[in-house]
C-alpha cells in the first residue's frame, strides 16, 4: 500500500487540513487517519470525499444557471424568523436561488438545517468560522449576490446597519455589498415606533436601503395588535422578483464608466487648427447606452455639432493634451472606452497670433510633433488601470491584422476595428461595421447603426462583467 506524506501534500489541502484538525481538535495526523477511516467505511465510491477542497467559486452552491437570480437572505432574531423559511420557498419557486445567512439570534428562532435543506445549500452564520470565511467568506456571500433581502430585520439589526456596524456576518456582508438592500422589518409596535427605530428607518432610506412593511395586525408571540407584522413571504417574494427584473435591466449599475469621444482640434495657431472627420456619433452613442444601463458615465469628448447628451458628465476638451489630463482626472473607473479620434500628432511651432499671409513670402512650414497616445498610456497605468480597456482602430486597410497588433501594442483588452475608407462612409456617418479584437479572436459584427453598435458593445461588457 502506498505511503502518504503529509509534508508531500499541497499547501491548499494541507491548510484545510489543519483547520479540520483544529475544529475537532486532534492533531494533522490523527485528522488524516480518521478521514481515511470514514473513506474506507464509505460503501459508494461516488460520495465526495471529505478532503473535497472546495470548488472555486459558490462553493455550496447548486449550479445555477447563468441567468438565475440571486438573492442572499438575511434571517434576524425574531420570531418573524419562521415565516422567512416560508419566503425560502416562495423565491425558491419563483426561480430565485437563495443562500441564507442567520444572525446568532436568529438560530434561537430557526435552524441552519431547516433554512439549508430549503434553499439547497449551506448556510452561513458565523463571521470568524475559519472554514466559512476559507471557502465563501463574507466578501464573497456580500458580492455572489443580486439582492439581499433582511427578513426579519429586527430593530437590532436596522440600529447596526444606520450605524455601519461590521461586527457579525450580517451586519459585515451588508456593509460590503453592491446589490440592493430590502428590509422586512418585524417587531413589536412599541418597538417600531420608538424614536431611535424610526431615526434609524430615516437613515436607511436616505442610504438607499429598501424596505417592506411591516404590516398592521396581530403580533405572533404576544397576540398584541398593531404595526409591526413582517410582511407576508408571498409580499416579500414579489418585491423581491420586481427588484430583480428592475436590475436586470441595468446591467452595469454601480459601475463607473469613462467613454472618450469625437475629434480632437490641434491649433496652427488661435483660430486655425488641424482636425479629422470623426463626428462623435459613436462615441455619444456608447454614453448613452451605457448610461441606459445604469453606468455612471463620464464623457470626454472633442469638439463636436452633436446636442449634449443628458443624463450624462460631460467634459468637453479640444486638443489631444487636454483630453488626456481629462481622462486621467476621471479615474479610478471600471470601464473605459477610447473612441475619439485623436491626432496623433499636434504643430510643433503653433503660432502664439494668427500666422499672417504677406505677398512674396514662402507658406509657413508646419513642424508636427507626436502626441500623447491616450490608451497606451492609460493601458499601460501601473495604478488605477481600468479593470476593461476598450480602443478602437479606424483603419483603412489590413482592418483586422492592424487592430491585432493595435491590440498588442497598446496593451488594451479589446479593440473596436472599423474601416474608414471614404467609400465605406463611416466617419460621419450613421451606421459602422465593427471587428471585435480580444485575446481570444476575432468576432466579426454585422454592418449596423452606430446606436446598435453601442448597445452590442454594452451587452458584450454587462456579460464580461458578469462571468468575472
Ligand atoms: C422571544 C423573542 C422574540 C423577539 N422578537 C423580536 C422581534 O420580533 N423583533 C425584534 O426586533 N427583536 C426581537 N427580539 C429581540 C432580538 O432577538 C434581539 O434584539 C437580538 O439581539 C437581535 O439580534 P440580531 O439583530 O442580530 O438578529 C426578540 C427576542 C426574543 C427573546
Amino acid at each position: 500500500m502506498a505511503s502518504l506524506t503529509i509534508r508531500q501534500l499541497d499547501d491548499r489541502l494541507k491548510k484545510l487540513l489543519r483547520l479540520r484538525a483544529a475544529r475537532s481538535g486532534r492533531s494533522v495526523e490523527d485528522e488524516v487517519r480518521t478521514i481515511l477511516r470514514a473513506a474506507a467505511d464509505e460503501s459508494g465510491t461516488d460520495v465526495p470525499g471529505p478532503f473535497e477542497p472546495p470548488a472555486p467559486k459558490s462553493a455550496g452552491r447548486a449550479a445555477a444557471a447563468p441567468d438565475t437570480k440571486r438573492v442572499l437572505l438575511i434571517i434576524g432574531g425574531g420570531i418573524a424568523a419562521y415565516k422567512s423559511l416560508d419566503l425560502i420557498r416562495r423565491l425558491k419557486e419563483r426561480g430565485i436561488a437563495v443562500r441564507c445567512v442567520l444572525t446568532k439570534a436568529a438560530e434561537h428562532f430557526v435552524t441552519p438545517l431547516a433554512a439549508g435543506a430549503l434553499a439547497g445549500e449551506k448556510v452561513f452564520t458565523d463571521l470568524f468560522d475559519p472554514a466559512g470565511e476559507f471557502d465563501v467568506g463574507h466578501i464573497r456571500l456580500a458580492r455572489e449576490t443580486d439582492l439581499v433581502v433582511v427578513a426579519p430585520a429586527t430593530a437590532d439589526l436596522m440600529a447596526k446597519m444606520a450605524n455601519g456596524h461590521a461586527n457579525d456576518l450580517a451586519t459585515a456582508a451588508l456593509l460590503a455589498t453592491h446589490a440592493k438592500i430590502l428590509l422586512a422589518p418585524a417587531m413589536n409596535p412599541l418597538m417600531w415606533f420608538n424614536k431611535a427605530t424610526q431615526r434609524n428607518l430615516a437613515q436607511l432610506a436616505a442610504d438607499g436601503v429598501l424596505t417592506i412593511g411591516p404590516n398592521e395586525g396581530e403580533k405572533a408571540e404576544s397576540g398584541e395588535r398593531g404595526t409591526g407584522r413582517m410582511a407576508e413571504p408571498l409580499e416579500i417574494a414579489a418585491a423581491a422578483e420586481k427588484l430583480l427584473a428592475a436590475s436586470a435591466d441595468k446591467p452595469l449599475a454601480g459601475k463607473r464608466m469613462l467613454i472618450t469621444s469625437g475629434p480632437t482640434h490641434e491649433p496652427i495657431d488661435p483660430v486655425r487648427y488641424i482636425a479629422n472627420r470623426s463626428s462623435g456619433k459613436q462615441g455619444n452613442a456608447i454614453a448613452m447606452a451605457a448610461a441606459a444601463a445604469g453606468a455612471d458615465v463620464t464623457l470626454i469628448s472633442g469638439p463636436v455639432n452633436l446636442p449634449d447628451p443628458t443624463g450624462i458628465k460631460l467634459i468637453k476638451v479640444e486638443t489631444a493634451r487636454e483630453m488626456l489630463e481629462a481622462v486621467e482626472r476621471t479615474l479610478p473607473v471600471d470601464i473605459a472606452i477610447f473612441a475619439a479620434a485623436v491626432a496623433d500628432w499636434r504643430v510643433a511651432n503653433a503660432g502664439e497670433q494668427k500666422i499672417k499671409k504677406k505677398a512674396g513670402q514662402a507658406t509657413p512650414d508646419l513642424l508636427l510633433t507626436e502626441n500623447p497616445d491616450i490608451l497606451s498610456t492609460i493601458s499601460h497605468r501601473k495604478s488605477k488601470r481600468p479593470k476593461l480597456v476598450i480602443g478602437f482602430a479606424a483603419e483603412t486597410e489590413n482592418v483586422a491584422a492592424n487592430a491585432k497588433d493595435k491590440l498588442a501594442r497598446k496593451g488594451c483588452d479589446w479593440i473596436l476595428a472599423n474601416d474608414v475608407s471614404p467609400q465605406t462612409g463611416i466617419m460621419g456617418g450613421d451606421s459602422n461595421t465593427i471587428q471585435l479584437v480580444t485575446a481570444e479572436g476575432i468576432e466579426p459584427w454585422p454592418p449596423q447603426s452606430k446606436q446598435d453598435v453601442a448597445a452590442m458593445l454594452v451587452a458584450r461588457i454587462a456579460a464580461e462583467i458578469a462571468d468575472k
